[in-house]
């Protein structure tokens, strides 16, 4: 070993040295965290930061924001001391009005080497009323020149109040209100301005107890299917619902025939077409046809789906030429279970005769031997053919009266 290298080998775990204390830099924790609601969809987040003197000026700083949404944890990014985050309270897990935010300060530059990121910095956000469920089942209708949603309250209050403006966009988007409202059984409905389907609309639904804000659901209502007999087979026809715009339409139609399922058959609307069909389905008249049938927007429209599922029958099933899975599984189980019965019992009553209707099976390892040693086959086999059953009778027992027991019984 030359005393260049020892030199090098000291020199380099001096640079070493000199590295690593640079790394136990941590760039300090966020300052006077605090948020504002802008509106109710809209979270402003705001806090302050001291550089630390001997950052290098060429170091950029940015603050990731991490914020629950669903069960995952959403991440933003932003060079800036505040950011607007869109927040609904769907969004959190459980209807608790608590979650955090933690900001962490991130290298991203050479120039940063050495300094780790801060401690997060966590914050309870709150909003202006308690979170509730107002609402169920909120649904949009989006057919034709109105938007018509319809929910079911979850606690039948006069004060409900439904407000609704298009997600993200706040500019010249202020909060609308909801307006002819109905009545439809358990639900209750009211109809929005039409803001066009490819735009999300954020909902505020509020009472006296708290509020909710979430994405409305979008569905298509679903035309009614008609049915047209002709010849040999069944025409489904029907029309689209005026969705106003060029979007193609996928209907799924799932058939039973007799009650046997016959899968599904899929359709796709002509663009800038309403009337559909005819779908022709070869037709049995003696089988009751059952059909199930959905749709979806798609292509050049968002994916939305058609509101539930439409069920339409047609025909009776003719039960003597044609009985259904149900009989048949009825008939090869019950008809051997009452034949067995009926041997077990009949083989019951006439124990007499056992021997004849109910015949002991021959041991199957004395026909074995039998066929083995030939000459003894004569007497075994009689044996095991016919076995003469004693008549069942009932024992005698005749015991000697003493004159003590009779004199017993005369007094
Ligand atoms: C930030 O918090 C510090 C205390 O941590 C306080 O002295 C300061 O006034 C606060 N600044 C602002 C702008 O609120
Ligand atoms: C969000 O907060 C920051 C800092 O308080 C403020 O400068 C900004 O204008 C706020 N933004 C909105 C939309 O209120
Ligand atoms: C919300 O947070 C506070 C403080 O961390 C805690 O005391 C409270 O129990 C929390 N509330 C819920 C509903 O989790
Ligand atoms: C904030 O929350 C994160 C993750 O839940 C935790 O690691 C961190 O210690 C918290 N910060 C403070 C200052 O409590
Ligand atoms: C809205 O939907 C309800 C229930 O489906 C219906 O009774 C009502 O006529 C619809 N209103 C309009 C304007 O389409
Ligand atoms: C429509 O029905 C088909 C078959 O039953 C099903 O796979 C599909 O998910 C349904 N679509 C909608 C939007 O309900
Ligand atoms: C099915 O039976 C009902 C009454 O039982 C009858 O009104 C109807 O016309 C029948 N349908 C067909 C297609 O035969």
């Amino acid at each position: 070993m030359t005393v260049n290298a020892v030199f090098w080998g000291f020199f380099g775990t001096a640079m070493l040295m000199v590295f690593h204390s640079e790394a136990d830099h941590r760039l300090p924790a966020l300052k006077n965290l605090s948020y504002t609601w802008v509106d109710p969809f809209t979270l402003n987040l705001s806090w302050s930061w001291d550089k630390p003197k001997h950052l290098p000026d060429s170091c950029t700083i940015n603050y990731e924001i991490h914020y629950p949404d669903k069960s995952e944890v959403r991440q933003v990014r932003t060079p800036n001391h505040h950011y607007e985050i869109s927040f609904l309270t769907e969004q959190l897990e459980s209807n608790e009005g608590n979650f955090s935010i933690h900001a962490l300060t991130e290298l991203l530059a050479e120039s940063c080497a050495g300094w780790k990121k801060s401690e997060s910095e966590n914050i309870s956000i709150g909003t202006q009323k308690p979170i509730v469920e107002v609402v169920k089942d909120f649904k949009c209708s989006i057919a034709s020149s109105q938007t018509n949603c319809s929910w079911e309250p979850v606690s039948p209050s006069v004060d409900l109040k439904i407000s609704y403006r298009i997600c993200g966009i706040r500019e010249e988007n202020s909060l609308k209100k909801c307006h002819q409202f109905y009545r439809d059984g358990i639900r209750t409905g009211c109809l929005l301005q039409n803001d066009g389907q490819e735009n999300n609309i954020c909902v505020l639904a509020e009472n006296a107890a708290g509020l909710q804000t979430f994405q409305a659901k979008r569905v298509i209502p679903l035309p009614k299917l008609n049915i047209r007999k002709d010849e040999d087979y069944l025409n489904l026809e029907w029309t689209s619902p005026d969705i106003g715009k060029a979007c193609q339409l996928k209907y799924v139609v799932c058939y039973s025939e007799c009650n046997r399922d016959k899968g599904c058959l899929e359709y796709r609307s002509v663009l800038n077409t309403l009337k559909h069909g005819p779908l022709p389905i070869l037709y049995n008249k003696n089988c009751r046809y059952e059909f199930k049938f959905n749709a979806t927007l798609e292509k050049y429209c968002p994916t939305i789906p058609s509101d539930g599922i439409a069920v339409e029958c047609y025909g009776n099933n003719t039960d003597s030429i044609q009985p259904s899975d149900g009989t048949l599984t009825v008939v090869a189980i019950v008809i051997p279970v009452i034949l067995s019965v009926g041997v077990i019992l009949s083989c019951y009553c006439f124990r007499r005769h056992r021997a004849i209707l109910c015949p002991t099976m021959p041991d199957p390892s004395t026909i074995f031997k039998e066929m083995m040693n030939g000459n003894k086959e004569q007497k075994t086999i009689s044996e095991s053919l016919y076995t003469p059953v004693p008549e069942p009778i009932e024992p005698i027992t005749i015991t000697p009266v003493s004159e003590n027991s009779i004199f017993q019984q005369k007094s």
